[in-house]
């Protein structure tokens, strides 16, 4: 199992740019042998970055041909990146289930109802982040933060996705610790609470590299303690892009890849054809 794959792609079918043919390419220019496609899962309301519904069934059939045609050169993987909003989308929902993806991401964007329709993110910019938490929050970034950290642990024991996507998006706008302290004793338990959840879930947690890459956060996600506390619950963790273009599927993986070893992490989990695996680091 020689080189490192990349399972968080987002091509034009959702907000991404660029087909699925030219991530292959990418992937084989730069001697990867393993590319996840992961499209944002089409949601029951609108959003500028999802899939349109219209948009499922090419986003299928284009990958599924890329995986055909590529066989025996690149080994390439379809899945989706599902949402977890209680009542509404989860990873583990029938339709998701019906598609027989070889893999699912998990992620918890929506912290709660905003109008009837649409949702309050933690992904978004710094006035909508402020809007939440005025207007879904009374103002208490503390109550937003922990219910989603409740919502990204229910997900892992309810829904049981393959991958965890970006563990702590919700620090996405608090680069100047503008909102919270990762120190705080609250803070702390919400995330641990989370990560005993994914531990008993015995699903894999990925570095997120689309904060430092695409410079929305300048951070990778999760933090560095973070992984720290998940060695010692022995999650199994795999570096991931979130790349939105081809020439980002490896965006900062040998520092990640370091840092993993720093830790003390000995391998990292992919999914290969012949199922998932440990790949020494
Ligand atoms: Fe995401």
């Amino acid at each position: 199992m020689n080189g490192v794959g990349n399972y968080h792609t987002h091509t034009r079918h959702c907000d991404g740019t660029g087909e699925p043919r030219e991530f292959a390419e990418a992937a084989l220019r730069k001697g990867m042998p393993r590319l996840g496609f992961s499209g944002h899962n089409v949601l029951p309301f609108p959003t500028d970055w999802t899939m349109p519904k219209e948009n499922l069934s090419s986003y299928l059939e284009e990958t599924r041909a890329v995986k055909a045609w590529y066989e025996g050169s690149l080994q390439v993987f379809i899945g989706l990146e599902v949402d977890y909003i209680p009542g509404l989308t989860s990873p583990a929902h029938p339709d998701i289930r019906a598609l027989g993806l070889d893999f699912v991401i998990g992620s918890v964007h929506f912290v709660g109802p905003r109008d009837g329709q649409h949702e309050w993110t933690v992904d978004g910019d710094r006035a909508e982040l402020d809007l939440a938490l005025r207007e879904g929050f009374d103002g208490s970034a503390r109550a937003l933060v922990e219910r989603y950290y409740r919502l990204l642990g229910e997900m892992a024991l309810s829904a049981r996705p393959d991958i965890v996507g970006h563990f702590d998006i919700v620090k996405k706008n608090n680069r100047d610790g503008r909102y919270f302290s990762e120190d705080a004793p609250w803070y702390r338990e919400a995330v641990d609470g989370a990560l005993e959840s994914i531990a008993k879930a015995g699903i894999v947690m990925e570095i997120n590299t689309g904060g430092v890459v695409r410079g929305t956060s300048g951070a990778l996600y999760p933090s560095r303690w973070i992984l720290e506390r998940a060695r010692e619950l022995a999650i199994p963790v795999m570096v991931n892009a979130d790349a939105h273009a081809p020439e980002n599927i490896d965006g900062h993986f040998p520092e990640s890849l370091s840092l993993l070893r720093s830790i003390g992490f000995r391998a990292q989990r992919q999914l290969t054809s012949a199922g998932w695996a440990d790949q020494p680091l």
